[in-house]
């Protein structure tokens, strides 16, 4: 593989690997604050971030060896409304700066299979956001987010909290999808 898309993919890999992590202390933080709903969504979100660690890990399938990855990643433990707005805006970034960048390069390349795995994160980065918006929202509110099932596709990392005939992203059947 080209060099700037793997070292692009390894410090992607390490920001969703660091995100997962997280997301998982933000869904304990929310949980103790009495945001059930807002913890599974979290927890959702983490593994789909685990799912975009993995799609990039085995895009660099050929790349074995020892690497220093630097990577973009918020830490502190705040509220759980500040800690959404921090997930939220790590989300924008990846979806509207970080990845849209990556691929320009990658395409460049012509490194298919990393084009691929980095347009599902884009895809489904840009929904997370909008996800922990709607939590913010109600956790500004005073309240727990409003849903039932938090559903994740298990191929791209997209969540919706209603049911869909299939992924919007990924085309993945609704039936394989993971819930919450
Ligand atoms: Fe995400
Ligand atoms: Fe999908």
């Amino acid at each position: 593989m080209n060099q700037m898309t793997s070292d692009n993919l390894r410090s992607a890999f390490g920001g969703e690997s660091q995100a997962r992590t997280r997301y998982n202390i933000w869904g304990d933080v929310a949980k103790k604050d009495g945001f059930e709903n807002v913890k599974r969504l979290f927890d959702a979100t983490a593994d789909a971030e685990r799912v975009h660690a993995t799609l990039h890990f085995k895009a660099l399938k050929d790349e074995s060896g020892d690497f220093i990855v630097t990577s973009n990643a918020g830490f502190g433990i705040n509220s759980t409304s500040e800690n959404l707005e921090a997930a939220r805006n790590g989300e924008l970034f990846e979806s509207t700066q970080m990845y849209p960048a990556y691929i320009a390069v990658a395409e460049m390349q012509e490194e298919k299979e990393a084009v691929r795995a980095m347009k599902y994160a884009t895809a489904a980065e840009q929904v997370h956001a909008d996800r922990f918006q709607t939590a913010k929202e109600a956790v500004d509110a005073g309240k727990d987010l409003d849903v039932e099932t938090i559903y994740l596709c298990p191929v791209c990392g997209y969540i919706t909290f209603e049911e869909e005939e299939s992924c919007p992203i990924c085309g993945c059947k609704f039936s394989n999808f993971v819930e919450y």
